[in-house]
Protein backbone atom coordinates (compact mmCIF):
# COMPACT_ATOMS: atom_id res chain seq x y z
CA UNK A 1 0.00 0.00 0.00
CA UNK A 2 1.38 3.40 -0.68
CA UNK A 3 0.29 6.79 -0.34
CA UNK A 4 -1.04 8.78 -3.09
CA UNK A 5 -1.46 12.59 -2.03
CA UNK A 6 -3.45 14.54 -5.06
CA UNK A 7 -1.34 17.29 -7.28
CA UNK A 8 -1.97 18.75 -10.08
CA UNK A 9 1.69 17.89 -11.34
CA UNK A 10 1.50 14.21 -10.49
CA UNK A 11 2.46 11.85 -13.44
CA UNK A 12 2.49 7.76 -13.27
CA UNK A 13 3.64 5.48 -16.15
CA UNK A 14 1.79 2.81 -13.72
CA UNK A 15 -1.87 2.63 -14.75
CA UNK A 16 -4.37 0.44 -12.89
CA UNK A 17 -7.50 -2.00 -14.09
CA UNK A 18 -9.81 -0.47 -11.26
CA UNK A 19 -9.61 2.69 -9.17
CA UNK A 20 -11.50 2.95 -6.12
CA UNK A 21 -12.74 6.38 -4.76
CA UNK A 22 -14.93 6.27 -1.07
CA UNK A 23 -16.05 8.87 -0.24
CA UNK A 24 -13.45 11.78 -1.23
CA UNK A 25 -15.17 14.45 -3.07
CA UNK A 26 -16.02 16.83 -0.36
CA UNK A 27 -13.06 18.98 -0.66
CA UNK A 28 -13.98 21.06 -3.44
CA UNK A 29 -10.20 22.20 -3.90
CA UNK A 30 -9.03 19.25 -4.36
CA UNK A 31 -11.53 18.26 -7.27
CA UNK A 32 -8.94 19.63 -10.02
CA UNK A 33 -5.65 17.19 -8.59
CA UNK A 34 -8.03 14.32 -8.15
CA UNK A 35 -9.72 14.53 -11.95
CA UNK A 36 -5.48 14.75 -13.36
CA UNK A 37 -4.65 11.87 -10.62
CA UNK A 38 -7.43 9.66 -12.40
CA UNK A 39 -6.74 10.39 -16.05
CA UNK A 40 -2.70 10.15 -15.04
CA UNK A 41 -3.44 6.08 -13.94
CA UNK A 42 -6.01 4.87 -15.78
CA UNK A 43 -5.82 3.15 -19.01
CA UNK A 44 -8.11 2.88 -22.01
CA UNK A 45 -9.93 0.11 -20.33
CA UNK A 46 -9.75 1.12 -16.35
CA UNK A 47 -12.90 1.35 -15.15
CA UNK A 48 -12.51 4.00 -12.02
CA UNK A 49 -15.81 3.72 -9.20
CA UNK A 50 -16.51 6.32 -7.05
CA UNK A 51 -19.27 6.19 -3.65
CA UNK A 52 -19.92 8.72 -2.43
CA UNK A 53 -22.67 10.94 -0.99
CA UNK A 54 -23.73 14.30 -2.60
CA UNK A 55 -22.84 16.32 0.58
CA UNK A 56 -24.23 19.51 0.18
CA UNK A 57 -23.40 20.40 -4.14
CA UNK A 58 -19.68 19.23 -3.79
CA UNK A 59 -20.84 15.87 -6.05
CA UNK A 60 -22.33 17.94 -8.10
CA UNK A 61 -19.59 20.13 -8.78
CA UNK A 62 -16.92 17.16 -8.71
CA UNK A 63 -19.65 15.38 -11.88
CA UNK A 64 -19.37 19.54 -13.72
CA UNK A 65 -16.11 19.42 -13.40
CA UNK A 66 -15.52 16.16 -14.31
CA UNK A 67 -17.74 16.39 -17.58
CA UNK A 68 -16.15 19.72 -18.67
CA UNK A 69 -12.74 18.00 -19.02
CA UNK A 70 -14.54 15.57 -21.88
CA UNK A 71 -11.99 13.06 -20.83
CA UNK A 72 -14.18 10.64 -19.86
CA UNK A 73 -17.63 8.24 -19.87
CA UNK A 74 -19.10 8.52 -16.52
CA UNK A 75 -22.96 6.30 -15.38
CA UNK A 76 -24.28 7.59 -11.96
CA UNK A 77 -26.20 5.20 -10.58
CA UNK A 78 -28.53 5.53 -6.78
CA UNK A 79 -28.38 1.50 -6.62
CA UNK A 80 -25.37 0.26 -5.12
CA UNK A 81 -26.46 -3.44 -4.00
CA UNK A 82 -29.27 -4.70 -2.78
CA UNK A 83 -27.24 -4.61 1.19
CA UNK A 84 -27.03 -0.91 0.44
CA UNK A 85 -30.65 -0.12 -0.65
CA UNK A 86 -31.87 -2.58 2.44
CA UNK A 87 -29.43 -0.46 5.22
CA UNK A 88 -30.64 2.90 3.77
CA UNK A 89 -34.54 1.78 3.95
CA UNK A 90 -33.16 1.23 7.45
CA UNK A 91 -31.20 4.40 8.59
CA UNK A 92 -34.01 6.52 6.53
CA UNK A 93 -36.18 6.17 9.40
CA UNK A 94 -34.13 7.43 11.97
CA UNK A 95 -33.89 11.09 12.96
CA UNK A 96 -30.44 11.74 12.37
CA UNK A 97 -30.36 10.55 8.41
CA UNK A 98 -29.68 13.24 6.04
CA UNK A 99 -30.25 12.29 2.08
CA UNK A 100 -27.44 14.59 1.14
CA UNK A 101 -24.70 13.50 3.84
CA UNK A 102 -25.93 9.72 3.45
CA UNK A 103 -27.64 8.46 0.73
CA UNK A 104 -24.49 7.18 -1.59
CA UNK A 105 -23.82 7.17 -5.06
CA UNK A 106 -21.94 5.14 -7.43
CA UNK A 107 -20.00 6.22 -10.46
CA UNK A 108 -18.36 4.62 -13.25
CA UNK A 109 -15.74 6.50 -14.84
CA UNK A 110 -14.19 5.18 -18.06
CA UNK A 111 -11.95 7.19 -19.83
CA UNK A 112 -13.78 8.44 -23.26
CA UNK A 113 -12.71 6.49 -26.44
C1 LIG B 1 -13.95 11.59 4.09
S1 LIG B 1 -12.41 10.80 3.89
C2 LIG B 1 -12.80 9.27 3.17
C3 LIG B 1 -12.08 8.18 3.80
C4 LIG B 1 -12.22 6.81 3.13
N1 LIG B 1 -13.53 6.59 2.62
C5 LIG B 1 -11.90 5.75 4.14
O1 LIG B 1 -12.79 4.99 4.49
O2 LIG B 1 -10.77 5.72 4.57
C6 LIG B 1 -11.71 11.68 2.53
C7 LIG B 1 -10.36 11.17 2.15
O3 LIG B 1 -9.82 11.95 1.09
C8 LIG B 1 -8.43 12.02 1.27
N2 LIG B 1 -7.86 13.21 0.61
C9 LIG B 1 -8.34 14.46 0.61
N3 LIG B 1 -7.54 15.28 -0.11
C10 LIG B 1 -6.51 14.50 -0.55
C11 LIG B 1 -5.34 14.77 -1.33
N4 LIG B 1 -5.07 16.00 -1.81
N5 LIG B 1 -4.51 13.74 -1.60
C12 LIG B 1 -4.79 12.49 -1.14
N6 LIG B 1 -5.87 12.18 -0.40
C13 LIG B 1 -6.71 13.19 -0.10
C14 LIG B 1 -8.25 12.11 2.78
O4 LIG B 1 -7.01 11.64 3.18
C15 LIG B 1 -9.37 11.21 3.28
O5 LIG B 1 -8.91 9.91 3.53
Amino acid sequence: MRLLIWETGFKSAEKFDRILIADCLYYVKYHEALIHVMKEIMHKDSICVIVAAKRGVTMDQFMERLAATKAFGVEVSEHICEEVDQKIAEIKTQKLYRETEHKPYLVKIRLAA
